[in-house]
C-alpha cells in the first residue's frame, strides 16, 4: 500500500492548519460581527470560546485523523462503523463549501487585480458591486481561475504544495495585516474606532453575540468542515498535536484581531465616528472598504495590499476545503490525488455556476424566505450541518472513540496539559452549547426568532 503523505514536521503542520484557519471568515466575518455585537465584549467571548470549545473540537479532528490516517470520508467508520455517517456528513461540509468559497475568491481576485492595475476608480459607484455581479461571465472566469489555482497547488502535493504555498504565504500575509493595522490606527479620528475594538460595550451584547462568536468559531477555525481530520491524517506520529493546536488558534486569533484593527478604525475614521458604516455586514469589505480607501492618501497601494492579503487567505483556506473532499475521495475510492482535484474542481465550477447565475438569470430562485443560492449554501453549510458535525463529532469522540484514547494519542509526544478541560468540553460543555447554536441559528435564520 502507498503511504501516506505527511507534512514534514510541527512546523509545516501548523503553517498549513493556520493558512487554512486564516480565511475570509478572519478579515470579512469578525469585524463586522466584532463591530456588530459589542466590540471588546464579543472578543473576549471569541477568545474563551477559541480557548475551550475550540481548542477541544479541534484536538478531537486532528486526533481522529492523525491515529486512522484518513480523511474525514473515511476516518469515523475505521474506528466504528456505525459512526460511518458522521464522516459523510463532514465531508458533504466542504463539499458545499467550495463552490461558493471558490465564488468569493474569485471576487476578491477581482478586487485585487482592479488595484493592482489602477482601474479601480469606479468602485465607488453606487451601483458598482451590484453591477459586477450581475455579469455572470465575468464571474464564471473568476472563479474559474481561482479554481484552477487552488487545484494546482493541491495537486504539487501536501509537503510541495499546501505545506510550501502555506509557507510562503502566512509570513507576507501576518506582515501585510501589520503594516495595514498601523497605517489604519494611524489615520485621523482612528482612535474611536481602536476603543470600539476593545472595550466591551454590553449594550450591544446579548445571547445572539454568543451564538455568532460561536458560529464564527468554527468558521474560523475550520472546524466541523472536515478540514482538520485531513490534516491531522498528514501529521506525524512524533508532532506534538497540543502545542500545535495552541499555536493555530494564537495565529488565527491574532490576525482577526489584526483585521479588527485593520478594518474597524479606518471606518471610524471616514464616517467620523458613525457606528452604522460599520454595521453594512457582509458588503463591509465589497462595498464600505472601497469607499474608505478611495477617501485617503496612497488608494491604489492600500487597497491592493489590503486585496493580496484577503486574497492570500482566501486561496490557502479554500486549499484546505478542497483538501478535505480530495484526500476523502482518494481514500473511499484509490482514485489518484490529481484526478480526485481535477474532479472537485470540476465540482466547484458546476455548482459555482448556480451560484453566479444566482444574481442574475436565476434571481427569482430563492430559498428559506429569500436567500439566493449563495447565501442558501452558506447557510445550509454553517448554520445546519456544521453544528450538526460539530456536535455528533463531541458525541463520537468523548462517548465512542473515548477521552482516554485521545489522552494516549495526544502522550505520544508529551503530557496532554489541558487534558481536563478537554474532557469536560468534549462530553458536556460542548454538546449543550452547539445545539443551542443549531436551534437558535435555524430558528433566527428562518425568522422565527429576533433576539
Ligand atoms: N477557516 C476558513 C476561514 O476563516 C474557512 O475562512
Amino acid at each position: 500500500m502507498k503511504k501516506r503523505s505527511t507534512f514534514t514536521g510541527d512546523f509545516g503542520f501548523v503553517m498549513a492548519a493556520a493558512s487554512s484557519a486564516i480565511g475570509l471568515g478572519n478579515i470579512w466575518r469578525f469585524p463586522y460581527l466584532a463591530a456588530k455585537y459589542g466590540g471588546g465584549a464579543f472578543l473576549i467571548t471569541y477568545i474563551i470560546l477559541v480557548l475551550t470549545f475550540g481548542f477541544a473540537l479541534m484536538i478531537a479532528e486532528n486526533v481522529i485523523g492523525r491515529k486512522t490516517g484518513k480523511g474525514p470520508l473515511v476516518a469515523f467508520g475505521e474506528i466504528s462503523k456505525k459512526w460511518n455517517f458522521v464522516g459523510v456528513l463532514a465531508t458533504i461540509v466542504p463539499v458545499f463549501i467550495l463552490p461558493y468559497y471558490n465564488l468569493i475568491g474569485g471576487w476578491v481576485l477581482h478586487f485585487t487585480t482592479s488595484y493592482l492595475s489602477g482601474t479601480h476608480g469606479t468602485m465607488t459607484d453606487a451601483n458598482y458591486f451590484g453591477d459586477f455581479l450581475a455579469d455572470p461571465k465575468r464571474l464564471f472566469v473568476l472563479e474559474l481561475i481561482f479554481t484552477v489555482g487552488v487545484t494546482a497547488i493541491i495537486m504539487c502535493g501536501v509537503q510541495k504544495g499546501i505545506e510550501r504555498f502555506s509557507k510562503i504565504l502566512m509570513p507576507v500575509l501576518l506582515i501585510l495585516a501589520v503594516v495595514l493595522s498601523i497605517y489604519s490606527i494611524t489615520l485621523p479620528g482612528a482612535m474611536e474606532g481602536v476603543k470600539y475594538l476593545f472595550i466591551p460595550n454590553m449594550s450591544n451584547f446579548s445571547l445572539q453575540g454568543i451564538l455568532a462568536a460561536m458560529g464564527q468559531m468554527f468558521f474560523s477555525l475550520s472546524l466541523a468542515m472536515g478540514i482538520m481530520i485531513a490534516y491531522g491524517s498528514y501529521l506525524p506520529k512524533d508532532a506534538d498535536v497540543e502545542k500545535s493546536v495552541s499555536q493555530i488558534e494564537i495565529f488565527d486569533t491574532l490576525i482577526a484581531v489584526l483585521a479588527g484593527l485593520m478594518i474597524i478604525p479606518a471606518v471610524f475614521a471616514f464616517s467620523h465616528g458613525d457606528h452604522d458604516a460599520l454595521n453594512a455586514g457582509p458588503g463591509l469589505m465589497f462595498i464600505t472598504l472601497p469607499n474608505v480607501f478611495a477617501s485617503i492618501s496612497g488608494t491604489r497601494i492600500v487597497g491592493s495590499l489590503f486585496f493580496i492579503l484577503v486574497l492570500f487567505a482566501a486561496l490557502t483556506s479554500a486549499i484546505s476545503v478542497m483538501e478535505a473532499i480530495v484526500s476523502s475521495i482518494c481514500d473511499k475510492f484509490h482514485m489518484s490525488r490529481n484526478k480526485a482535484a481535477i474532479l472537485s474542481g470540476a465540482w466547484a465550477m458546476a455548482v459555482g455556476t448556480f451560484c453566479i447565475l444566482g444574481y442574475s438569470t436565476l434571481s427569482g430562485v430563492r430559498f428559506f424566505g429569500g436567500m439566493d443560492i449563495l447565501d442558501t449554501l452558506d447557510f445550509l453549510t454553517n448554520s445546519v450541518l456544521m453544528p450538526i458535525t460539530a456536535l455528533l463529532t463531541c458525541i463520537f469522540v468523548g462517548y465512542v472513540f473515548g477521552v482516554d484514547k485521545v489522552k494516549n494519542e495526544i502522550e505520544l509526544s508529551g503530557k496532554f496539559r489541558r487534558e481536563k478541560i478537554f474532557n469536560v468540553m468534549i462530553k458536556y460543555v460542548a454538546p449543550i452549547f452547539v445545539i443551542a447554536v443549531l436551534v437558535s441559528s435555524v430558528m433566527s435564520s428562518l425568522g422565527i426568532i429576533n433576539f
